[in-house]
């Protein structure tokens, strides 16, 4: 492995604003949103928060460290210490190509938003619903966008990890603040906008079920995009004097605060608009435009810097979904970043217009019982996501030596980290128990059985057959 080659970061800031980038993206604009919406507010967001403290600072600080500890990618990084975990990493790429084959599709619907938000889309607050159901099940409008949001994505991460992903973040990162909190100032201030914040901060624990427990956790792993070797990627780009505990407290805590501006930018405004918290995945596509379209003349204003949010929000994370399988193209086969890169992105493109046109003209097209779409985000975020996390954490916590996780966490020592005795205990112990427990019980109650066991035989068979990759 010729490690002198690999891409490092060029700035602690530029890592920050890369992995935050990579972290903050639909999954707290677009997803956040609409869950806590369906899972009524606040119990939702202090379960959320919960899981986030607990377990996804833990798999985080995990992440970075096996990464940076190994300097190489997610597969490289099982593989150096023990042959045998090799499946644990491959599943990790895995993951990143079926998120893949997803995400971009709705990156691609932020995109042509932008664009709708100034063309009319806001005229008539009565039919934005139906033209966004029109839209989604189109065939040629939707994968237009997602082409050109890919394309955006392929021309970050071909320029490189310090070039490419870093500067995308440093200049998009701190944009996506400023928009939000423009439109956050504009909601706050709207007559009733009080009954949002009662909605986002005043738990009814009457809400709380075993379901609702899976959508908080598995929800904290796809937002801090964790459990599939996207921050082992990230970490193994780290340099050694970086201070791993502080980083992680600065992206997961970043990711939380955007996910919870997020909830402040939509749900105070909605409420004002006596309009549902329940509007799932068209929330933002549905009900934030009527919302800004109720505004007049500024909510046309303010939709385009909504939708320009939430379009660079989704490209930096979807340029680090693409670099977790690039990278693996890099380290373990040795390929050239631009061959790597059009190769993953040529693979992304077919699974993208698969799951689009699932939505529409394909819709009679079901694996298991359920469409394209549908079948890599329930595998992704009910299945993949968590098992991964069970992984990491079990493989840090019992096959590599404490001691040399101990020295990677501490930098031999010279950082001090008076948490470090918690967390090599939630890492061994209480993460992958917790996380089993709401998986095993989640994963039991997919409603679709057939996609289920279909998540699961292929664990078994990667960790039958990686051994050879
Ligand atoms: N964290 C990203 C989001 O919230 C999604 C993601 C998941 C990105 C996993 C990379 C890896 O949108």
């Amino acid at each position: 492995m010729k490690k002198e080659n690999r891409g490092q970061w060029g700035s602690r800031f530029g890592f920050i604003m890369a992995a935050a980038g990579s972290a903050v993206g639909l999954g707290n604009i677009w997803r956040f949103p609409y869950l806590a919406g369906e899972n009524g507010g606040g119990a939702f967001i202090i379960f959320y928060l919960i899981f986030v403290v607990l377990i996804g600072m833990t798999v985080m600080l995990t992440e970075f460290s096996v990464g940076r500890m190994t300097a190489t990618a997610a597969v490289g990084s099982f593989k150096s210490v023990d042959k045998r975990w090799t499946f644990a990493g491959v599943i990790g790429v895995l993951s990143a190509f079926l998120i893949m084959g997803f995400y971009p599709v709705v990156g691609g619907w932020a995109v042509a938003y932008i664009f709708k938000s100034v063309t009319g889309l806001l005229s008539n607050p009565d039919v934005i619903g139906s033209s966004f159901d029109t839209f989604i099940t189109g065939t040629w409008e939707p994968l237009i966008w997602t082409a050109i949001f890919l394309i955006l994505n392929v021309f970050v991460v071909v320029r490189g990890v310090s070039s490419g992903i870093e500067a995308a973040g440093k200049i998009l990162m701190p944009m996506l603040f400023v928009l939000l909190i423009i439109i956050i100032g504009k909601g706050l201030t709207l007559p009733d906008a009080g009954k949002g914040l009662e909605f986002l901060f005043k738990p009814d624990f009457s809400k709380v079920s075993g379901k609702m427990l899976l959508s908080a956790l598995g929800q904290a792993f796809f937002s801090l995009s964790l459990g599939m070797g996207c921050m082992i990627t990230y970490g193994s780009y780290l340099k050694k004097e970086e201070n791993l505990p502080a980083n992680t407290f600065i992206v997961s805590g970043l990711d939380t605060l955007v996910a919870l501006m997020a909830g402040l930018a939509i749900f105070p405004a909605l409420f004002s608009f006596g309009m549902e918290p329940a509007g799932g995945p068209g929330l933002v596509f549905v009900v934030v435009p009527t919302i800004f379209a109720k505004m007049g003349g500024i909510g046309t204003v303010l939709s385009l810097i909504f939708f320009v949010a939430l379009f660079v929000a989704a490209l930096t994370s979807s340029v680090s979904l693409l670099e977790v399988a690039t990278s693996y193209f890099i380290d373990e086969r040795g390929w050239t970043r631009s061959k790597a890169v059009v190769f993953v992105a040529t693979i992304m493109i077919v699974l993208c217009i698969l799951s689009s046109l699932s939505l529409g003209v394909m819709g009679g097209f079901k694996i298991l019982g359920v469409g394209v779409f549908d079948l890599l985000d329930i595998l992704t975020d009910k299945i993949f996501l968590a098992v991964g996390g069970v992984l990491v954490t079990v493989f840090a916590g019992w096959s590599v030596k404490k001691e040399d996780l101990f020295n990677e966490v501490t930098n031999n020592g010279t950082v001090p980290f008076a948490l470090l005795n918690v967390w090599y205990g939630l890492v061994k112990y209480v993460a992958p128990i917790i996380i089993s427990i709401v998986a095993i019980v989640g994963i039991a109650g997919i409603a679709q059985k057939g996609v289920m066991f279909l998540g699961l035989s292929i664990f078994v068979i990667l960790a039958i057959f990686s051994k050879k990759l």
